[in-house]
């Protein structure tokens, strides 16, 4: 039975994201599951069957293609999740991960109250990191029809959720508003075992770029 219902709700999943091309597409989601579940073979607390729902459920409705909602998510997980008559209980778990799991601005704390979510999360930033993480960075960047980098348009530390949405700066900027600070802010010492060698490779990149965009390695 639990078996199954992750099975057929990979497969939704998968056929809904497909071709989606903002770095939030199927191969994100199965990352993030494949990662998920590394995380939770070392985690007997925590139930395996949520934390798998959760990471292939996690972005199902983001806010960021959503008008900002924060309901949509958890909403749409709940219409599939009652289609497929999964328990209450299993419902309610999958909606709280997906309300607790995204990053809102480097001010605002995102503490996961279950530990199911707290591996999710993980598993969700290490994709945002590495070079995975830079290439999901400027696809998104594309995708939304921002310059890559601008040298006058300062990074910003959002101090609310808010400012984080409204949030229209080119891709570089990213690096600092976001993904630098991720290695910090991971829940098990597995994924910030793992979010070393991700980070080193980021400021390698932004260092090379830097330099490129300067023409400081023309000689
Ligand atoms: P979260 O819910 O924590 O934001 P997601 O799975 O939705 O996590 O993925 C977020 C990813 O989307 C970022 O790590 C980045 O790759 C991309 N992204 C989001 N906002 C921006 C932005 N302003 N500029 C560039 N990339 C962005
Ligand atoms: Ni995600």
């Amino acid at each position: 039975m639990e078996t199954a219902l992750i099975s057929r709700t990979a497969d939704f999943v998968r056929e809904k994201f497909l071709y989606e091309g903002s770095g939030h597409d199927w191969e994100h989601i199965r990352r993030v599951w494949q990662v998920a579940r590394a995380l939770v073979q070392d985690t007997p607390e925590a139930n395996p069957l949520h934390t798998e729902l959760g990471a292939l459920l996690h972005d199902v409705a983001d806010w960021k293609f959503h008008d900002g909602d924060e309901e949509a998510g958890p909403r749409a997980a709940r219409a599939w999740l009652e289609s497929q008559h999964a328990p209450e209980s299993v419902i309610q778990a999958v909606e709280t991960i997906i309300r607790e799991v995204s990053f809102k601005g480097l001010s605002v704390p995102t503490p996961m109250s279950t530990i199911e979510g707290a591996l999710v999360q993980d598993a969700d930033r290490l994709d945002a990191i590495g070079a995975i993480g830079v290439a999901r960075a400027f696809a998104y960047g594309g995708h939304k029809g921002r310059p890559l980098h601008d040298p006058t348009v300062p990074p910003v530390q959002h101090a609310s959720f808010a400012s984080y949405k409204q949030n229209v700066a080119p891709t570089i900027n990213h690096f600092y508003e976001k993904l630098l600070h991720l290695r910090e802010r991971l829940n098990t010492p597995a994924a910030r075992r793992v979010a070393e060698q991700r980070h080193a490779f980021m400021e390698t990149f932004l260092t090379q770029f830097l330099r490129e965009w300067e023409g400081q390695d023309l000689g």
